[in-house]
């Protein structure tokens, strides 16, 4: 068996987190179950770029139990948990090739070793394992059945290449369903963000002015739990209703130019480049701290910021701190890199139950429906959405009403008024 991990003699601390990490993940463990009697992935190779965390490692496991051969490789350098790579590999026999810190070179060896046994089926979080297909591995194309995309960054990668043409097979987009994007990129997101701010830096956060670029559900989620620690949240938009709904929800919202002079806190959750760049960091404060938790690490303009710095050192762990001319230090956590995976573990297993029986049920769903399916980006099937809703209300003993027979009668008809 092919691997590359840090240290396989983490393997027993990776199996236990893995096991801490089962029992918030009730929903999976029903499918890993269901999976391990009918084994619906029988034979089928899967590709999967994903963040190696302990949840992640739960549904390797999923897909293995359903039978089928499994590879994985990070989505991101720096959110490899070494200890969960090493025990795939010694505890499951799964091929795992991910290290946290890895240079730019191996991240891509790691995206090709993965695409080394031909996959059937991609499992994505970002799109590099598909753009690193559809560009360099063409010959791959004509066997795989169709991928599945975990974040809200890659369907939008994903969306452009089939409007240009260019995608080659079926995907669905896991990060739309309802399941996924409602709790993972706002409870998720917004949890693990502040974790990793505080794991990083130990700062106190009540009474900061935190400055929160992006007002989609990742934006909002940190927003939502900033508030509720104390600070002051500053939210910096381009699009008008997002920027509508943030006033309304109470927050105020700036121009990056005027925020970038007031934030202690400073976290980009946009998907799009330089949205903190040479201006913004020259008006800063002695001692921001700045930090993304969006996909990509474009967000930061961090070539600008170490062209206006006379010296950088690393000061913590995931802290980097660059000292201005004038003496002012801005502080930079995780690289620019998803500070949420950087910094902490990222979201809690309890949201990524949800997020990863969408991916386990929508791999099913590819196999069951393969040759069928057109090469565009497809919505994740409403019935997969809602079983997930469901099983997961049941996992929290929350139980909830039925429509009378009258009540759906009167839902289902048009005449009726007042
Ligand atoms: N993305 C955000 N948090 C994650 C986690 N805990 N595991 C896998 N992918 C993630």
């Amino acid at each position: 068996m092919e691997f590359d991990v840090k240290d396989q003699g983490l393997a027993d601390k990776g199996r236990l987190r893995i096991e801490w990490a089962a029992q918030s993940m009730k929903v999976l463990r029903s499918i890993q179950e269901r999976f391990a009697v009918e084994k619906p992935l029988a034979g089928v190779r899967i590709a999967a770029c994903l963040h190696v965390t302990t949840e992640t490692g739960m549904l390797a496991k999923t897909l293995k139990a359903g039978g089928a051969d499994v590879r994985v490789c990070a989505s991101n350098p720096l959110s490899t948990q070494d200890d969960v790579a090493a025990s795939l590999v010694v505890n499951d026999q799964i091929s795992v090739f991910a290290i946290k810190g890895e240079d730019k070179d191996t991240y891509y060896r790691h995206i090709h070793a993965a695409l080394a046994h031909s996959p059937q089926i991609t499992m994505d979080d970002g799109a590099d394992l598909v753009s690193t297909l559809h560009s360099n591995r063409t010959e791959l194309l004509p066997t795989i059945i169709g991928g599945t995309e975990e974040t809200t960054t890659g369907v939008i990668r994903l969306r452009s290449m089939a409007e240009t043409g260019v995608l080659r097979y079926p995907i669905v987009a896991v990060n739309d369903a309802d399941t996924k994007h409602l709790f993972d990129n706002r409870y998720g997101t917004g949890q693990s963000t502040l974790d990793g701010i505080i794991r990083a830096t130990n700062r106190l956060v009540a009474g900061s002015t935190f400055v929160i670029s992006g007002y989609g559900w990742c934006g909002r989620g940190v927003a939502m739990r900033a508030a509720g620690m104390g600070a002051k949240v500053v939210i910096t938009e381009v699009d008008p209703l997002r920027a509508l709904e943030a006033v309304m929800d109470g927050y105020q919202v700036l121009p990056m130019e005027t925020a970038a002079r007031l934030g202690d806190f400073f976290c980009t959750l946009t998907g799009d480049i330089h949205v903190i760049r040479k201006d913004h960091f020259e008006v800063m404060k002695d001692g921001a701290i700045v930090c993304n938790s969006g996909h990509f690490n474009v967000e930061l303009d961090l070539d600008a910021l170490s062209a206006l710095a006379v010296s950088r050192r690393p000061i913590r762990e995931f802290v980097e701190e660059f000292q201005l001319a004038d003496g002012r230090r801005i502080y930079v956590l995780g690289e620019g890199r998803l500070v949420n995976l950087a910094a902490a573990e990222g979201h809690p297993s309890s949201v990524m139950d949800m997020s990863f029986a969408n991916q386990a049920l929508c791999a099913e769903f590819l196999v069951v429906n393969a040759g069928r399916l057109e090469s565009t980006v497809h919505g994740v099937p409403r019935d997969i959405d809602r079983m997930i809703a469901r099983l997961k209300l049941a996992s929290m003993g929350v139980v909830v009403d039925q429509l009378t027979a009258e009540q759906d009668k009167y839902l289902h008809s048009w005449q009726m008024g007042t």
